[in-house]
């Protein structure tokens, strides 16, 4: 029988060249998968992009002294140029500024916010009174409170890979310009994911095919309960928040990021013509999406993902 085999593949950011760990952790194993799958006669889609908004890209910029619109577009036409020459063959490899992704991104963000998946709450933030901005997460960087290493950021620890506030970061120093920063007040919208919390936990005790790391990793996770957490951000480059007044806030980068795999499957299928296509991979019981993706994206892939996409059709 044939199946429709989505092979979803991590994002890159768009700030450095593809290396050799992004070629043999991710695009050779997809690759491999999709090569597979397509000579026993399945229907395989295949796509990935640029991830091409947030910090990652802002940071960079900010070094050269250039744009984060120069810096995407220069990575991006480089990891086109390497994807091709490597061989890999995806049926389309996008980016996350495109009017396609801006449209489905706000979409799903209007819709959980229309269903109170998403709520708006004053909250603190740390603000470097140097640099006179409030610090996005990635701006923010010192000790993990979990295991103590040093570099942690302040959205996530890449030693022990727990997702972080920027205020549970112990000692925490502006990124930019090493000064500590001040709390502040402002407004953010967060996504209720304690609302999938018990859900999450029953479906993925049943996704038995799951690589044990991963299963264990994400059960662990939704045992020690989930927090709500910030989806918009208050830096000028990134998807607009589709709320009326709110439109100077950005969309957190990893909320708009993984929902490129759905987006990128509804740009392939509009470039064939065939604008529903798309659906035999993410509407019904016949599509079967498997993600190639780095050990510190678990959490947004096994958890976040789901439940942007439950709370949007639930
Ligand atoms: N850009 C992220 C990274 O390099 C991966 C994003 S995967 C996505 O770690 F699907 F969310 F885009
Ligand atoms: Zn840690």
């Amino acid at each position: 029988m044939t199946e429709n085999i989505g092979v979803f593949v991590a994002w890159p950011y768009a700030n450095g060249d593809l290396h050799c760990g992004h070629v043999a952790g991710v695009y050779l194993p997809a690759d491999i998968f999709a090569r597979y799958h397509r000579l026993r006669a399945n229907r395989v889609l295949m796509v990935s992009g640029s991830d091409s908004h947030g910090t990652p890209i802002t940071v960079k910029a900010e070094q050269e002294g250039t744009t984060p619109r120069q810096v995407f577009e220069r990575y991006h036409a480089r990891f086109l140029e390497s994807l091709r020459d490597l061989g890999v063959s995806f049926d389309l490899f996008t980016h996350t500024d495109t009017e396609n992704h801006w449209a489905v991104s706000q979409d799903i963000f209007r819709v959980l916010w229309e269903k109170n998946y998403i709520f708006r709450k004053a909250m603190r933030q740390l603000y470097c009174e140097k640099d006179a901005m409030f610090l996005p997460d990635r701006f923010v960087e010192g000790t993990c409170p979990h295991c103590g290493y040093d570099g942690a950021r302040g959205d996530q620890c890449e030693r022990c890979g727990k997702l972080l506030d920027s205020f549970e970061v112990v000692e925490p120093r502006c990124k930019l310009c090493g000064t500590q920063p001040v709390i502040r007040d402002t407004e953010h919208f967060f996504l209720d994911l304690p609302a999938f919390n018990e859900e999450l936990l029953a479906w993925v005790q049943k996704q038995t095919h799951w690589r044990p790391n991963v299963s264990s990793f994400t059960i662990n996770y939704l045992h020690e309960g989930l927090q709500p957490r910030p989806v918009s951000r208050d830096i000028t480059w990134g998807i607009t928040v589709p709320v009326e007044g709110f439109e100077q806030k950005r969309i957190y980068v990893w909320f708009e990021a993984v929902i490129g795999y759905l987006a990128a499957s509804i740009e392939w299928a509009k470039n064939h013509r065939q604008p529903d296509a798309w659906e035999d991979w993410w509407k019904g019981p016949e599509g079967k999406g498997y993600y190639f993706i780095g050990k510190d994206n678990i959490p947004f892939h096994a958890i976040i993902w789901p439940a942007q996409r439950w709370g949007t059709v639930g």
